[in-house]
């Protein structure tokens, strides 16, 4: 067994707002504390990372958040342009390859080039040396949704078979043989307890590891709802006020029951579909729990990759 945060390379990925970028928050939190030098590359316009950690937004250069966590905002039009010169390492060809108009037509009409760009910048910081040795342990790529991230991880395979020979193909290459290696990559599906998101994990988790062949990474519910409205001693009181709450109680009390009563389903719900979940996808799984804040930030940080260290192995 790997931890989690031994790899090389993480690609985060699920549904829109499961909370993929608070889970490569914390997880960067939990490799930090284990002596890691991590960093986060993240792609939104809306950037969350920075806040995460108390701090102002990440922009497109590489800042520190807290000790041992750097983190990068990606924007395609730069990743493109930064990515080619690492790539080529020479900003005439840079220029000519991805800023003349017919290669940039062209480029833009390969679907999914633009986060390809995002995942070969990811993937260069992973090769990034400084004073003789890899800049990163490991590298957090906060990918993208459930709906673009198979057509990120499939363009190496297509540049590999269109252009096999230059620079493009050997890191094409070279990405997709870390994106496929278990003992060094990961690609993490993150979900929450509902229908929709969970459904979207199983498909996500059937086309990431079957047809792309990538080792996953546990399986995260974020956000489970709290399951203490479930306690044994209360399931009388709540099945009573469902059925017809008693005359003597006052109507507090039957208001405050009918909350309970209405959290509990919740959770039972929840409970349903991580067995399920479990049922239909042979991964381990690491339940995070709702934590009660409005805005998160270092400490509820804290908390979450506090879970996912003691529970995140591959
Ligand atoms: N464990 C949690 N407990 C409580 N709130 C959470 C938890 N995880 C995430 N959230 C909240 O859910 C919202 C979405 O989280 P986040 O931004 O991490 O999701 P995302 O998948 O990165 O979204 P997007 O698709 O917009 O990038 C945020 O408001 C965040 O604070
Ligand atoms: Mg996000």
């Amino acid at each position: 067994m790997t931890a989690l945060t031994d790899l090389t390379l993480i690609v985060v990925s699920g549904k829109g707002g499961v909370g993929r970028t608070t889970v490569t928050a914390a997880l960067a939190r939990a490799a930090a504390s284990a002596g890691k030098r991590v960093l986060i590359a993240a792609s939104s316009p809306a950037d969350r990372v920075g806040g995460l950690f108390g701090r102002p937004p990440v922009g497109a250069n590489v800042t520190s958040l807290a000790p041992g966590i750097d983190a990068v905002n990606i924007t395609p039009e730069g990743a493109i342009h930064e990515y080619g010169l690492l790539t080529l390492r020479s900003e005439l060809v840079t220029r000519a390859l991805f800023e003349n108009r017919a290669a940039r037509a062209f480029l833009n009409a390969v679907p999914g080039l633009d986060a390809y760009a995002l995942l070969g910048k990811a993937w260069w910081h992973t090769t990034e040396q400084q004073n003789g040795r890899r800049r990163y342990d490991l590298v957090l790529l906060d990918g993208p949704a459930s709906g673009h991230a198979p057509l990120m991880l499939r363009i190496p395979d297509a540049i590999v078979a269109a252009m096999p020979k230059g620079p493009l193909a050997r890191d094409a290459t070279a990405i997709r043989a870390l994106l496929r290696d278990r003992a060094r990559a990961a690609f993490l599906i993150v979900t929450l307890a509902e229908e929709l998101p969970a459904r979207e994990a199983v498909e996500l988790a059937t086309v990431a590891g079957g047809e792309l062949g990538l080792p996953l990474g546990p399986l995260v519910v974020n956000a489970l709802p709290p399951p203490d409205a479930d306690a044994p001693e209360l399931a009388p009181l709540l099945d009573r006020v469902a059925t017809g709450p008693d005359r003597s109680w006052s109507p507090e009390l039957v208001a405050t029951l009918r909350l309970a009563a209405g959290a509990r389903a919740h959770r039972r719900t929840a409970d349903h579909i991580v067995a399920d979940l479990r049922d239909r996808l042979s991964l381990p799984v690491v339940p995070l729990p709702r934590v009660l804040a409005t805005d998160l930030g270092p400490a509820e940080v804290g908390q979450l990759a506090e879970r996912l260290a003691a529970a995140a192995t591959v």
